[in-house]
């Protein structure tokens, strides 16, 4: 696995990679507090929808940790948690992870036994619960990110329109859905990890993902720091590229991450993700979705539902960078911010946008792999009947 962090943690301490400083520099921040996990998040030094879920879940708990609540009841404290956890939930809307992981969190405080246990023992099993829940939920990311691997790339190198002579595959990626967007190895590039060690990936494409350019700043870099074979193209190339499938590079299918699967399938993902789902059908490539049934939002019956953040528009008027030298040099103490629009301009900046099921060929969990059904919508029955 991947010694690329985002996220590192021991009980009572949390440290978060800033994000907004790669690649250029690799520092962490201390995080400690919700209201730190809150700005981090909404701040998007840590981002990618399972990423989010653990630093808000762990931040909660290092704080209760060191003592941060004040209750006196044993009911008390399950509302001071209540009341932090739904502050948190504010911090990003669309990606359901968090949701999901604060939905569970307020269960396991709730089943406490405080008649048995009396109000003072009742009040640090609370705690202890929370924190071990916590705890959980990030060590069952990476395990989780593995099976999908396993299943995504089994179901690609039998499903594959195209495969190189040697029977390997071509895969395109949007956003970054890895190490730095997960607690390790990652979904949709987590199944190109697999691919990769079991040496059946010909090639990986990434997509630059503009506004905040994570294919270029986040999934570039996992990919180099992997020595995985991989080229960069912005994202109005897609569609070139997959004209060119007669190259040895001919993409077999486009694999992306998901911030909510809803019930129909539909699915919420990096803004630039649908226009790649309407090209893949058109060219013929298959379009896999990679996203642990945490992802999967069954309360929500199709996508025109989903509530998508606007960001600032600063996002695609400026950028960031290190400065270049004159001999190619870069210089990673010295970043500048620098306008690449007129500051007036008028800007629209969805983060995210919905596919349509229809354009989706199957989903990708840690429980197996759902295609579409023949109605063009999908059923996750088989993969998480306890919460149908
Ligand atoms: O705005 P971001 O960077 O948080 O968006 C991330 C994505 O869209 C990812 O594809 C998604 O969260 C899945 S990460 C495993």
């Amino acid at each position: 696995m991947s010694g690329l962090q985002a996220i590192r943690y021991t009980r009572g301490k949390l440290e978060v990679l800033d994000q907004l400083r790669l690649p250029h520099e690799h520092r962490y921040d201390d995080v400690s507090t919700s209201e730190e996990a809150f700005d981090c998040i909404k701040a998007m030094r840590v981002r990618g929808a399972p990423a989010i879920a653990i630093v808000a879940a762990l931040a909660h708990g290092v704080e209760l940790y060191h003592g941060s609540c004040r209750a006196s009841t044993p009911t008390e404290v399950i509302s001071y948690v209540d009341s932090r956890l739904d502050y948190l939930k504010q911090s990003r809307p669309t990606a359901v992870d968090l949701t999901n992981a604060i939905t569970h969190l307020k269960t396991v405080v709730r089943a406490v036994d405080i008649a048995a246990l009396g109000h003072d023992a009742a009040k640090s099993a609370i705690v202890d619960a929370y924190i071990a829940a916590a705890e959980e939920i990030f060590r069952k990311d990476t395990e989780t990110n593995l099976r999908i691997g396993e299943h995504g790339s089994r179901w690609l190198l039998a499903n594959a329109p195209i495969k190189s002579p040697e029977g390997k595959v071509s895969v395109l990626t949007h956003c970054n859905t890895g190490s730095l967007a997960t607690s390790g190895h990652g979904t949709a590039l987590g199944i190109i990890r697999s691919l990769h060690s079991a040496g059946n990936l010909h090639h990986a494409f990434c997509t630059e993902t503009r506004p905040y350019n994570q294919g270029s700043r986040l999934t570039a870099f996992e990919l180099v720091y992997e020595r995985i074979p991989a080229t960069l193209i912005t994202d109005s190339m897609a569609g070139a590229l997959f004209a060119t499938r007669k190259t040895e590079n001919h993409i077999a299918a486009v694999i992306v991450g998901a911030d909510r699967v809803v019930r129909n399938g539909d699915t919420a993902n990096k803004v630039g993700t649908y226009a790649l789902a309407v090209l893949a059908k058109y060219h013929g490539i298959k379009f896999v979705v990679a996203a642990p049934t945490t992802s999967i939002d069954l309360q929500t019956t199709t996508g025109a539902d989903i509530k998508i953040e606007e960001r600032k528009p600063e996002e695609l008027t400026q950028i960031s960078g290190a400065v270049v030298s004159a001999d190619g040099k870069i210089d990673v103490s010295h970043t500048v911010r620098v306008a690449t629009a007129h500051q007036e301009i008028a800007v629209w900046n969805p983060a995210f946008d919905v596919t349509p099921a229809g354009l989706i060929d199957a989903v990708v969990t840690e429980k197996g792999v759902v295609e579409k059904g023949e109605s063009g919508s999908f059923d996750f029955r088989g993969v998480m009947p306890e919460r149908w």
